[in-house]
């Protein structure tokens, strides 16, 4: 089985690469390397010892676009290819709408062209905004409260329409919690540009001394240190939600949706002192004011994709710390 990979350079879409040529599927990726560079693809051939195509292009450019399915035989599309700050995405709107909006309808467009109707989409637990219950499960209220979910839901929506105009697509939604670590290799992982919007690469950059301390938004919470509890799940266990998903999808038609989380909840110190433990490396922090928008505890139900796909996440909180701070030695190493 052929599969499209779109983003696939990027950080989830690398390590998916690597988790769907070990599973023996044929890759094809799409990147325009604007957020990510080719060292990563590199590295998962040099990881898999396979070889597939790979195409420098703009999902905004649907001429560009076209000539992939032109010259490629596709049996589904993955598709990672998005914006995802949500702090830029405040500021800058119609940026995101434009790349992650047009970028997927360009997409699917021309995935009923050429009647490609297998589709896994990158969705996110933004797209239940700042809801109280949890854990959280799919049927959940959904409500984002920035223009990043936003674009998550709008084309989730979009999703359910195309499935219910046309119940041939086979379209798994994706919601994920907050990936993080890095393949055991130390080869590929998360690149941040400047100072990074999550609480694991701001860690390894005080651990390796680009920053000086960590700052934790808020220790006031309702919770039982006062700081942020989130699903944190290693990169790998949710590159393997993909090939999960794609086999269920092999001979099966609908839309499914499904939480990918480890439905355990851990706070902002509670992961400092992990961390400290698995590295021996020590994080000093400062506590500022909460984040706008940040909830007090967010965790998945993530029950539905262990019946329907077999999933679960294997890898524990202590495995992330280990990985992510190989990741990040091994980064700093390569610049020097
Ligand atoms: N990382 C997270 O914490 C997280 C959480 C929930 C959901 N997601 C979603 O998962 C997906 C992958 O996230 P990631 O962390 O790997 O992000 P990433 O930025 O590392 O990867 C995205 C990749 O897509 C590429 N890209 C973006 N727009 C493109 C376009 N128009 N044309 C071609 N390539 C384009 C980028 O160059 C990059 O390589 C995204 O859809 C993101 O919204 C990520």
């Amino acid at each position: 089985m052929s599969v499209l990979v779109t983003g696939g350079a990027g950080y989830i879409g690398s390590h998916t690469c690597v988790e769907l040529l070990e599973a023996g599927y044929d890759i094809i990726v799409i990147d325009h390397f604007q957020q990510s560079n080719i060292q990563s693809l590199n590295h998962v051939k040099q990881l898999t010892n396979k070889e597939f195509k790979i195409y420098h292009i703009d999902l905004i450019n649907k001429d560009h676009l076209e000539t992939v399915f032109l010259e490629n035989s596709i049996d589904a599309v993955i598709h990672f290819a998005s914006l995802k700050s949500v702090g830029e995405s405040v500021h800058f709107p119609l940026k995101y709408y434009q790349n992650n909006i047009v970028g997927t309808l360009n997409l699917i467009a021309l995935m009923q062209q050429y009647h490609v109707k297998k589709l896994v989409f990158s969705s996110s637990a933004t797209v239940y905004g700042n809801t109280q219950e949890v854990p959280i499960k799919e049927n959940a209220v959904l409500q984002t409260i920035n223009p990043y979910g936003r674009t998550k839901l709008i084309i989730e929506e979009m999703l359910r329409d195309i499935y219910t105009s046309d119940n041939s697509w086979s379209i798994t939604i994706l919601r994920y919690f907050n990936p993080i670590g890095a393949h055991e290799s130390g080869l590929i992982g998360e690149h941040t540009d400047g100072i990074p919007n999550n609480l694991m690469p701001y860690i390894t950059q005080v651990a390796i001394g680009k920053r000086k301390e960590l700052r934790i938004f808020g220790s006031d919470y309702p919770t039982k240190d006062g700081t942020g509890i989130r699903d944190y799940l290693h990169v790998m266990d949710l590159a393997n939600g993909h090939v999960k998903s794609l086999n269920k999808m092999k001979d099966s038609k609908g839309l499914f949706t499904y939480n990918l989380g480890t439905g355990k909840g851990y706070s902002v110190l509670e992961i400092i002192q992990v961390f400290e433990k698995a590295t021996g490396v020590n994080i000093p922090y400062r506590i500022v004011e909460r984040r706008h928008g940040d909830s007090a505890v967010c965790y998945a139900d993530p029950s539905k994709a262990l019946k329907d796909l077999e999933w679960a996440a294997k890898r524990d909180i202590f495995d992330m710390c280990v990985d992510a701070w190989r990741w990040e030695k091994n980064l700093n190493a390569s610049k020097v």
